[in-house]
């Protein structure tokens, strides 16, 4: 696979019903993928060929190569 994404974030859920949302790479930017993570859960995820963009809708603790950010800072 192609070395530039091999960056992963992790995400990891702090209260049920938290949305990781993939937007699509290219002219077209929309949602392609949807992904519902209940508290605690985690998910590991790249950029890709098909993602852009990743957004996250929720109280969640997302930790990337830059840094950790929590969605409930001030
Ligand atoms: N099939 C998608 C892709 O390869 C899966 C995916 C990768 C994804 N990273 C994501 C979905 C981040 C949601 C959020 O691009």
């Amino acid at each position: 696979m192609d070395s530039m994404y091999s960056e992963y974030m992790v995400i990891k859920a702090k209260e049920n019903g938290v949305h990781v949302i993939g937007l699509t790479r290219g002219t077209d930017t929309r949602f392609h993928h949807t992904e519902k993570l209940d508290k605690n859960e985690v998910m590991i995820a790249q950029f890709t060929d098909h993602t852009s963009a990743i957004k996250i809708r929720g109280n969640a603790k997302i930790y990337t190569k830059y840094g950790i950010v929590d969605t409930d800072e001030e």
